[in-house]
């Protein structure tokens, strides 16, 4: 972390988990447990038919609600989807894009990706573009050249004003729901490879105020070691956000002074 420069995330990201009722319990025990946290933002990423009463019971203890993907295209014939636009007026504030379980199994592509981190930028939204290689590309040695690639797409045309907007997560695949976790210095490396790609597009002043996430098993016996890093302002955490005491733990680890 780095906190002169830029701010710390704490997200969760609940996937296809907690049903409307579940979704309040959580609520009433994530508010009973956090306090309010100073260093860190909070922010919990949510199927979208939970966003609007999230937003609601989330307002008086300072969590930002995110949704976990949007359409590209702000209105059209597009059966089954959700576009930025209709996130925003309901109160959202980030939206996750190209996590890798939507490239899995949904044809997401960097450019899509591209076309999304737009979509969100023009609604208002900030986006938390994910990247990541699969253990074949890590053993391979080409991981470096991947995320470098993956950035790249991923902000295609996007303007040096709105990089203050955007948040990437450094997600290794091998890593995501697997209890694998990158070690603090596998973390460090990506997290510093992606600044540094935007320091080469946008400059160091734009680069230095990019919040980097790290995902991908991150719970509450790693976070402080990740967050250790210079280069890691945060996490986008899958499992352990659905238990407010280890998402809290989490909280802890990114808010200590
Ligand atoms: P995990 O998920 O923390 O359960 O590994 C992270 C993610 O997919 O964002």
């Amino acid at each position: 972390m780095n906190r002169r420069y830029r701010k710390t995330i704490i997200a969760g990201n609940w996937k296809m988990n907690k049903t409307l009722s579940e979704t309040r319990i959580f609520a009433d025990e994530l508010k009973s447990l956090m306090g309010r946290p100073k260093w860190c933002e909070v922010v919990l990423c949510v199927p979208y038919v939970n966003i609007q009463a999230a937003t609601r019971l989330f307002k008086d203890c300072r969590v930002s609600i995110g949704a976990e993907n949007c359409h590209y295209e702000s209105s059209g014939a597009y059966t089954g989807e959700v576009s930025a636009e209709m996130l925003k007026e309901l109160g959202v504030k980030y939206v996750v894009i190209g996590h890798s379980e939507r490239r899995q199994y949904y044809n997401e592509t960097d450019f899509t990706v591209n076309k999304k981190v737009h979509a969100a930028l023009e609604a208002g939204l900030r986006p938390i573009v994910c990247v990541g290689e699969s253990l074949e590309q890590r053993e391979l040695g080409v991981t470096l050249e991947l995320i470098t690639y993956q950035v790249k797409c991923a902000l295609s045309r996007v303007p040096a004003e709105k990089m203050r907007h955007v948040v990437f997560a450094y997600e290794p695949i091998w890593a995501i729901g697997t209890g694998k976790t990158a070690t603090a210095q596998e973390a460090g490396e990506v997290c510093e490879t992606i600044r540094t790609v935007i320091r080469k597009l946008y400059g160091a002043r734009v680069a230095r105020a990019v919040t980097v996430q790290y995902g991908g098993s991150m719970n509450p016996k790693n976070a402080q070691e990740l967050l250790a890093q210079p280069d890691v302002d945060g996490g986008l955490i899958g499992g352990a956000s659905l238990k407010p005491d280890q998402f809290v733990e989490i909280i802890n680890a990114a808010n200590q002074e």
